[in-house]
């Protein structure tokens, strides 16, 4: 029991969690149960730290078997070494305990790979195991996206990295980040040729609309990336950060077109048209991937690449934001939206990634 509590507590909640609640649990039962207590205790512990510091190593799930292969072993020492101290090395008992083990391990095994989807949808927690699946390269929608909207898939992987960086500076959820960031554009699959990271050297669709039907097909990668998210049955939390990456803001280009059309009457455009559906981000994690993500678009047309640059792109960008009200429901305090301003600029200028630059005001520069 103390093994299986202690790889629920490490995916779920932390390592230091599971590592308390396995040592007091180790402690309790053979007090409470009326056992020999020093073998149990060891065992137990020992296999509990076996099982924790393994944990984050899991990449998919049938690792959890590797996990309680390697907790069996320790076990196997443990007993071993208890065996020879009593000077029965190689007993009936010893073979026993071999046999009990294992069964017993392989039963914890399944019964976690079991339950953890259960308890993750229960707690509406995404652990490492499950974050990592989802970042597999070979998973069938990252492989449409790097053949039918590479351009996209590369912005993916930058604003991941650049927003996992930025959590992980403030204690929030950087694994998260990256792997929900991957999937935040896949709407953009319905249209990948009206995007600007996918029409460098061709044909600008845009063209051939008007300014409201552009801003149209730009605001609508968000409710497609939505459907799309459900039909492959992408977890909420994945379709949260596809809503709220843009919140409720305006498709900037294309307002200010029509406005420009209109010589600036605000009277005669319905900004609905030009809006994203939102709602605005929810969560650090949200505020953070908003940020990254139109810095990461927005760097592009930079004319001077440089630490100053970026760091007064980032600070309009953020003044925007806040000025149009998409930090209102955030959970970033201001103290740590510093952090993430200055990690996101020092992330970004070490990006070794090699840069394709927009022109400047290019339609759907909006990540
Ligand atoms: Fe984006
Ligand atoms: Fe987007």
């Amino acid at each position: 029991f103390v093994p299986f509590a202690a790889i629920l507590l490490s995916s779920l909640m932390n390592q230091r969690i599971a590592a308390f609640a396995a040592i007091f649990l180790s402690i309790i039962f053979p007090l409470a149960l009326a056992i020999e207590s020093i073998p149990f205790l060891v065992i137990n512990i020992v296999t509990a730290m076996v099982v924790i510091l393994s944990t984050p190593t899991i990449r998919r799930r049938k690792e959890v078997f590797v996990v309680f292969g390697k907790a069996w072993l320790a076990s196997l020492l443990v007993i071993l070494a208890f065996n020879l101290y009593e000077t029965t090395a190689f007993s009936l008992s010893f073979v026993s305990d071999l046999i009990s083990t294992l069964i017993f391990m392989v039963l914890t095994a399944v019964l976690v790979v079991g339950l953890l989807p259960i308890l993750e949808s229960l707690f509406r927690i995404m652990t490492d195991i499950t974050l990592m699946e989802f970042m597999d390269p070979s998973n069938e929608l990252l492989r449409r996206m790097t053949i039918e909207a590479p351009g996209t898939y590369q912005h993916s992987m930058v604003v991941g990295n650049l927003s996992e960086a930025a959590a992980t500076s403030i204690g929030a959820n950087g694994l998260f980040c990256r792997v929900a960031t991957l999937y935040h554009d896949v709407g953009k699959l319905a249209n990948p040729q009206y995007f600007t990271e996918n029409q460098l050297g061709g044909v600008n669709m845009h063209q051939l609309l008007t300014s409201t039907e552009s801003a149209q097909v730009i605001v609508a990668h968000v409710s497609e990336g939505v459907a799309l998210a459900r039909k492959i049955g992408l977890p909420e939390q994945f379709i949260d950060i596809i809503k709220e990456h843009h919140g409720t803001q305006l498709v900037y280009y294309f307002y200010r077109k029509q406005l420009k059309l209109f010589q600036g009457d605000t009277s005669k455009i319905d900004e609905k048209d030009f809006r994203y559906s939102g709602p605005k981000p929810r969560s650090k994690e949200a505020t953070i991937i908003m940020l990254a993500d139109s810095l990461e678009a927005a760097s592009r047309s930079l004319d001077i690449f440089n630490e100053k640059s970026v760091l007064e792109l980032i600070e309009t960008l953020i003044c925007q934001k806040t000025a149009d009200g998409q930090f209102n429901d955030s959970l970033l305090t201001f103290e740590e939206l510093g952090i993430v301003k200055k990690t996101l600029v020092k992330t970004l200028l070490a990006a070794s990634h090699p840069r394709i630059k927009y022109p400047p005001h290019h339609p759907g520069e909006e990540g």
